[in-house]
């Protein structure tokens, strides 16, 4: 008796870890592969892109970029940042990751699920209402709230 209590507690602990999991995006392990965005360094200090970042693209997302920005459901944008050295054509460290998922829920956002990483690639627990989707919402909301265009991808 008391063994079977003991698995169907463990039963549960498995099921608790599963569903928390689902609820936190992870990084995708090959998103180095998708399509990658010119090189972008942002030199002025007072701006929070300040520092070097490229956009990867997956298949959808790049479709999305070639239809003017229209996301079909499962696209996925990655932004990579890396400090800026005082020798500006090398990179500095990996600072941040940041990803949008498209998806049919996150009405709140645009139907976009945001998500930061550490440069672990572990997730950073940022509330995406109030850290992300406030520019988003307002340099491109005619844009399906993605920033950057296919100008960025050549
Ligand atoms: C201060 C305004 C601002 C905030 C806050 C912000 N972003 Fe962005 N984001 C931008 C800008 C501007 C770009 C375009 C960068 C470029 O074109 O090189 C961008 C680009 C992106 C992209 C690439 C797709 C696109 O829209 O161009 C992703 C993915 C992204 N941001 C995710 C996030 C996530 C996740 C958060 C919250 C953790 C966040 N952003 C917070 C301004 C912001």
């Amino acid at each position: 008796m008391k063994s079977l209590f003991v698995i169907l507690s463990v039963m549960i602990c498995i099921l608790i870890v599963n569903t928390t999991e689902a609820a936190t995006q992870a990084l995708p392990k090959d998103y180095t592969s998708w399509k990658k965005s010119d090189r972008k360094v942002v030199a002025d200090k007072n701006s929070l892109f300040y520092g070097i970042h490229y956009i990867y693209a997956d298949k959808k997302a790049q479709n999305g970029y070639k239809s003017d920005n229209k996301f079909s459901v499962g696209s996925r944008i990655i932004v990579e940042f890396f400090n800026i050295k005082s020798d500006p054509s090398v990179d500095g460290t990996k600072n941040m990751i940041v990803m949008m998922q498209k998806d049919r829920h996150h009405g709140e956002t645009g139907g976009w699920q945001f998500t930061g990483f550490g440069a672990d690639g572990k997730p950073s627990g940022i509330d995406p209402v109030e850290n992300c989707f406030g520019c988003h919402l307002k340099e491109a909301a005619d844009k399906d709230f993605v920033i950057s265009t296919k100008k960025d991808f050549r």
